[in-house]
């Protein structure tokens, strides 16, 4: 029997070759899919790689929900005004939300749950990360309408307010390892792609929120 594709094809062998190299894209697509590591909760303490996530992130910073998250960020830190307190919950071994909110808050702490991006956020707190933000950074500071120029001022400023820098955990109440007196005192919270992938269920990540936002100052919405 022939289908409508054979006498297309017969008809237009142009159409049969570029049948084939799309076929061959979407088996190649699948089969990268089917070798990629989904981070879930169960496998993020042995497989979480600092400094791959980093460099395949934050160096060119080509994901488009990463640059949507860079380019949004300024504007809502720029919403939100000044402010006492703020958390980045489950901040990796990131810096760029804190370094985002350097001029509005007095006091910037960072949380995550693995100890591998805990230590990373020491050494740039310490200046001995080898991480370069410069491109991250730079995106910041265009949004801002600031000057490149003063990247190293924004690196130094971030530095001196950054106060803490914690362990958490979505799942448990308290959320954050902060010492007690800090517990529900964040005017604001931050979480950016964390809780998504810890949460297996809409109950638990109802829960995870819950926990998250038990630490909100009270009175604050
Ligand atoms: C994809 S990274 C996001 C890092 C950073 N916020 C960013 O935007 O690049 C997800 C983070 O969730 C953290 N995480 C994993 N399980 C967690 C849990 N139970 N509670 C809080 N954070 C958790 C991991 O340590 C990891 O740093």
């Amino acid at each position: 029997m022939v289908n409508v594709f054979d006498i297309e094809v017969q008809a237009r062998p142009d159409v049969f070759k570029q049948k084939e190299q799309e076929n061959s894209v979407l088996q190649e697509k699948e089969e990268i899919e089917k070798n990629e590591t989904i981070y879930d909760r169960t496998s993020f303490m042995t497989t979480f790689s600092t400094d791959a996530y980093l460099e395949d992130f934050y160096t060119k910073v080509e994901d488009p929900a990463m640059q949507m998250v860079l380019k949004f960020l300024p504007l809502i830190a720029c919403r939100i005004g000044s402010i006492d307190r703020l958390l980045d919950f489950g901040a990796g071994p990131t810096i760029h939300v804190a370094a985002t909110f350097r001029d509005y808050a007095k006091e910037l702490h960072l949380a995550d749950y693995l100890p591998q991006n805990r230590e990373e956020l020491i050494a740039w707190k310490e200046n001995r990360s080898r991480f370069d933000w410069s491109t991250p950074l730079k995106m910041i500071l265009t949004q801002e309408g600031s000057a490149w120029e003063q990247l190293q001022e924004m690196i130094t400023r971030t530095r001196n307010k950054v106060h803490g820098i914690y362990h958490c955990d979505c799942f448990q109440n308290p959320s954050v390892d902060c010492p007690s007196h800090l517990h529900g005192t964040f005017d604001v919270i931050v979480t950016i792609f964390c809780v998504e992938y810890c949460c297996n269920s809409y109950e638990e990540y109802k829960n995870a929120i819950k926990n998250i936002a038990g630490q909100i100052k009270s009175g604050v919405q």
